[in-house]
Formats: C-alpha cells, sequence, structure tokens
C-alpha cells in the first residue's frame, strides 16, 4: 500500500509545464480505433487511467507502444467488439468506447458502468443520442449489447443536458455514420475540441466544436494521424489552488490560459494576484487566502466541478465563511468527512458546503476517496501544522503524473512511500 506523507506550511514556488489532459486523452485513445492503423498520441500523460484505456485496446487487439511522453497505438488488427467487466469497472470513463465501437464495428458489447465514487453515473443521454442514430441497444445482467442493424445514420439529437460523455459518443458514432448529425445542447468543454480536431486530422467533418451545436457530415473512413493531447486545464488549477493554499508564486509555462477562465475570478476573489499570457499564467498569493461569497460548479466554461474540491481545501483554511453549491456531481463533497479530522469546518447539506474557514489544520490520517478529492486532502496537507498522511493515493494516481515529484520540484514536502 502507498502512502503521501505531507509537511505542511512550505510555499510552493516555481515553475512546471502542465501535463496532457486525462480527459482528453482517454476519449483519444477510443477514437484511435477508427483510424485502423498507427496513431501517434504526444503528451499523453503516464497515469493508471491511461493504462486502462490502453488495456482495453489491447484486449481489442489494438498494439501500443510507449516512446516516451509519445504513445504509438496501432488499431489495424483490432477487431474486438466486446470488453470484459473487469476492464469497464477499472474506469467508468471507460463508456467512450462505446463509441468508437459503433463507429469502427457496428457493434459492442459492455458492461453499464453503474455507480462511481461521485454518486449514480447513468448513461441515459448516451444510449437515447445512439439510438437517434439507428442503435439497437439491449440490457442484460448489467451488459449492453448495441448493435446498428441497418449501419449508423445521421439524425437529429438534443442532449437534455450537456454530457460531456454523451457528447463524445454520439461524436465518435456519427463520424462515420451515413448522412449529417446535428448535435444540439452538446457539450462545449475544451475536452471536445481536442477530440473533434483530432477527428477532423483523421479525416472526419465536424463543425461546431466549443459551440453548443456540432454538425457531423459522416465520411466512409477515417485514417492515423500524430496528435499533440492539449495541456490538462484540472491539474493545471490544482496546482494555481494548492500554490494559493501556501501563500507561493507559480508560473504555469505552455498553457493557453483562457482554458481556465472559469477559475481566475475565484482565484481573485481568494486575493491572488494573477498575470495572464496567451501561453502562460503566472500567480502569486500573499497572506491568507480569503473566502469566496458563492462557488457554483458549472458546464464549462463555468468553474469545473473537476477543481472544487481542492478550492474547497484551501477554503477551510480561509479568512472567512464561503458558500460552494455543486451543480454536476452529487457525490462531491466526500472529502468533506476527511477534513474534519484535519480540523477544517464545514456543514454539507445536499449540494451545497457552507465553509467556514479555520487558523490552522493539523496533520492527520486521511483516506483519499476519489481522484479530486484526494488531490484536495494534499492540498489540506500543505497547509496543515505538522505532518498529513494520505491513503488510498491509487485514487491520485489516475489523474496526476507523479504528484509528489511535481510538488517536490516546487518546494513542497511530500514524499510517496510503501508501507
Ligand atoms: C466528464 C469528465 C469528468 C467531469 C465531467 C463534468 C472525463 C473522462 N470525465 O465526465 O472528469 O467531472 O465530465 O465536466 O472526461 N448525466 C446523466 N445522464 C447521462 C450522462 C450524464 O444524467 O447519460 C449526468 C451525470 O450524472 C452528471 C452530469 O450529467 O450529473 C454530467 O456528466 P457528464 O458531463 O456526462 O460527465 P462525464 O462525461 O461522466
Amino acid at each position: 500500500m502507498e502512502l503521501f506523507l505531507v509537511e505542511g506550511g512550505k510555499p510552493l514556488t516555481g515553475s512546471l509545464s502542465v501535463q496532457g489532459a486525462k480527459n482528453s486523452v482517454l476519449p483519444l485513445l477510443a477514437a484511435a480505433l477508427l483510424a485502423g492503423g498507427t496513431c501517434e498520441l504526444e503528451n499523453a500523460p503516464q497515469l493508471s487511467d491511461v493504462q486502462g484505456a490502453l488495456d482495453i485496446l489491447h484486449f481489442l487487439g489494438a498494439r501500443w507502444q510507449r516512446q516516451e511522453e509519445c504513445l504509438l497505438v496501432d488499431t489495424g488488427c483490432a477487431n474486438g467488439y466486446r470488453i470484459p467487466e473487469d476492464l469497464m469497472h477499472r474506469m467508468r470513463s471507460s463508456i467512450v468506447f462505446l463509441g468508437a465501437l459503433l463507429g469502427r464495428q457496428g457493434k459492442a458489447e459492455l458492461s453499464l458502468p453503474g455507480g462511481c465514487d461521485l454518486g449514480p453515473r447513468p448513461i441515459d443521454l448516451h444510449l437515447e443520442g445512439l439510438r437517434r442514430l439507428g442503435v439497437a441497444v439491449q440490457e442484460s445482467q448489467g451488459r449492453l449489447i448495441c448493435t446498428a442493424p441497418q449501419g449508423l445514420r445521421g439524425s437529429r439529437v438534443t442532449l437534455a443536458f450537456p454530457s460531456v460523455g454523451a457528447t463524445e459518443n454520439i461524436l465518435l458514432a456519427a463520424c462515420t455514420a451515413r448522412g449529417e448529425t446535428v448535435l444540439t445542447n452538446a457539450a462545449q468543454e475544451p475536452e471536445i475540441v481536442d477530440l473533434a480536431g483530432f477527428l477532423n486530422a483523421m479525416g472526419a467533418k465536424i463543425t461546431g466544436a466549443g459551440k453548443s451545436t456540432l454538425r457531423v457530415e459522416g465520411v466512409k473512413k477515417l485514417h492515423p494521424v500524430a496528435w499533440r493531447v492539449m495541456p490538462d486545464r484540472i491539474a493545471a488549477a490544482t496546482w494555481l489552488a494548492m500554490t494559493c493554499a501556501s501563500r507561493g508564486r507559480i508560473c504555469l509555462n505552455d498553457f493557453p490560459a483562457h482554458l481556465l477562465q472559469g477559475v481566475y475570478p475565484v482565484l481573485e476573489e481568494m486575493g491572488a494576484k494573477l498575470r495572464l499570457e496567451e501561453r502562460q499564467v503566472f500567480l502569486a498569493q500573499e497572506g491568507r487566502p480569503r473566502r469566496v461569497k458563492q462557488l457554483r460548479t458549472m458546464p464549462y466554461p463555468g468553474f469545473p466541478t473537476d477543481a472544487q474540491s481542492v478550492f474547497l481545501a484551501v477554503l477551510t483554511a480561509a479568512r472567512g465563511t464561503s458558500l460552494i453549491v455543486e451543480n454536476i456531481f452529487s457525490d462531491r463533497f466526500r472529502p468533506v468527512g476527511e477534513l474534519l479530522r484535519m480540523g477544517a469546518d464545514v456543514r454539507v447539506e445536499g449540494r451545497v458546503a457552507l465553509v467556514h474557514g479555520v487558523r490552522q489544520l493539523y496533520g492527520a490520517p486521511v483516506e483519499a476517496t476519489d481522484l479530486r478529492g484526494g488531490a484536495a486532502l494534499v492540498t489540506a496537507g500543505l497547509m496543515a501544522k505538522g505532518t498529513t498522511v494520505v491513503q488510498s493515493i491509487h485514487h491520485i494516481d489516475r489523474g496526476y503524473e507523479r504528484l509528489e515529484d511535481t510538488l517536490t520540484g516546487l518546494g513542497a514536502s511530500v514524499r510517496r512511500i510503501t508501507q
């Protein structure tokens, strides 16, 4: 079992390049199935979730190799269409293989994702959209059997909520469908733009990515390409929040500043000084962060739900009382119980958390319950007096590339130990 030992009280200072985006590389790896040859993904982060996607590809018959930060994925022989339950369960986002398999094979068989650390994870919107494209869906004993008896055909699809995963699955299935697909109320997240860019480079005809209406003109075939994975905006938000928490200064290099437009107002309200260049973000925090009147998570370009936990952690030691409203996932306040063990004062009612900032947090043994919740505990540890022992750090390894190395490089004291 691996743990993090975090010694608090050291400001983060320095500069770093942000890793490639987890939430982008996963759909890109699924999309590589449509290429039927070797795609090159540069800036692919080394994460356990990425390994999960590679294991699925391998199971389906693809070959892959890593050359430093570049992943070469050959899907020429990937003729499988069934994904076993254990591979599906390792990573909830594996559902994005559904659209890709339908596009490639016209059929897919996989397990329903079920619930997860963040609460129920329904896929009704994915399935409704795919049905509109001519997919017959059969559910049996937790397995989903999807086929397109007459082939995939373009259609009009309107999402009841701009779900990121549903938008990705529908895009993936629509690329090689017959005719045009028009998707309205689509997710506008930058990872959708990255996926559409990758698919277009492969020969797809997608317009409107990053807007709420997407149009896809079906093409017969896609071809392999090389693509650079976009930087991870959630990792970037994490480093900024941690710097704010530790009263440090940081420069994020080669990071398109606009990706965090929903986050900067919150950082400024906390008292951080920001300088935004086109591809750089500077942040300096002097003194104790201040409270945030109201932080509401929203679809992009609003404040991202994935950054909520680390910001909540910072606010536990801010001056004043903050209100946080979680609008996307019902169970996103799970790390609060652990933060209370460190001396935080937080009340949670449903989707609302009232965070009374305390003067000092204290190191304690705590357990990561999910990826971003784990990062929140490390954040609290950076502010705490004494040593925080974070357990179950496999959750953190799903989304941060050797988090301890990044933080140690910025002057923090974070050690990974094996027990
Ligand atoms: C993706 C991200 C995740 C991020 C989330 C919201 C990946 C791998 N994961 O997750 O990190 O937190 O976007 O930005 O990219 N919903 C339904 N029915 C559906 C689909 C979704 O009710 O068919 C609901 C969900 O329960 C949730 C909300 O819609 O409440 C948002 O989910 P969605 O945008 O689909 O998130 P994911 O794609 O799962």
